[in-house]
């Protein structure tokens, strides 16, 4: 498992879990396979086994990010993930995620991004009142499409791309498409909002991952959204 970086009152702590890295476990360290609730397993049953995998080791990574935090065992969390259209509870499997102790949201603000067989993970920890987070990881290999600037650009971020090529064009591709997956989660709207409607040239909620950062690979883009008052 990669870095561990950051804390403070609201200042994500932020981890990555390269691939290969079951459920985010050090495969030497004798841990005992993280195991998922219900809602999550109903949903990892119905993918197929490729993504199934996927699926499944981000969770796994995530609940055991939020029981190290918590410094709770990670078997005594239970999902408590959230959506604007369908509500929140141990039923969800979607949405933005959290969790319950003993009956009770934990206080933790938390986001979780894959991108090519990486995973990212922050948390605020104890955030203040209506404080949400959110974060994306974007590799910029996948970012060689036709038409994208067109489905996920501003005029203006269009107009910032003027004249880059090649893997500069798409590392920028990649560091603005992180930062409006990192709002959208941030604000809990995800792609309902149409991603060409959202400017994030300067947002200052949003920070961009230096290159590298929580032992990143070092062409990855990555952003971080923190709310100020909630929204
Ligand atoms: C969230 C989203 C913007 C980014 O997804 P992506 O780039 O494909 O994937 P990432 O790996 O970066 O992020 C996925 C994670 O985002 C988080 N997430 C999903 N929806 C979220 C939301 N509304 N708010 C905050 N975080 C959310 C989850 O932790 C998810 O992990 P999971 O697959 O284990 O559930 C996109 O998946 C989305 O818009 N999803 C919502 C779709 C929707 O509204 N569906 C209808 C539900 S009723």
């Amino acid at each position: 498992m990669a870095g561990l970086v950051g804390a403070g009152p609201v200042a994500p702590v932020l981890r990555s879990c390269p691939p290969g890295v079951s459920g985010g476990q050090d495969p030497t360290a004798g841990h005992q396979s993280i195991v998922l609730g219900p809602a999550e397993l109903a949903r990892a049953a119905a993918l197929a086994p490729g993504p199934r995998a996927v699926f499944v080791t981000g969770r796994r990574a995530l609940r055991r990010f939020a029981a190290e935090l918590l410094d709770v065992p990670a078997s005594d969390l239970t999902t408590h993930f959230s959506c604007p259209r369908c509500g929140s509870g141990p039923e969800l499997s979607h949405g933005r995620p959290g969790y319950a102790f003993r009956g009770e949201p934990v206080p933790l603000a938390l986001s979780l991004s894959r991108s090519s067989g990486w995973i990212l993970l922050g948390a605020v920890v104890d955030p203040p009142a209506g404080v949400t987070m959110g974060l994306d990881l974007a590799d910029p290999s996948g970012m060689a499409f036709e038409g994208f600037e067109g489905v996920a650009l501003t005029a203006a971020e269009r107009a910032g791309l003027t004249g880059l090529a090649g893997p500069l064009l798409l590392q920028e591709r990649a560091r603005l498409w992180a930062r409006k997956e990192a709002w959208l989660k941030m604000t809990g709207d995800g792609l309902a909002t149409a991603p060409d409607t959202l400017d994030v040239l300067s947002r200052q909620e949003i920070r961009d991952l230096a290159a590298g950062e929580a032992g990143l690979p070092l062409n990855f883009r990555a952003a971080v959204a923190v709310s100020r008052t909630g929204s």
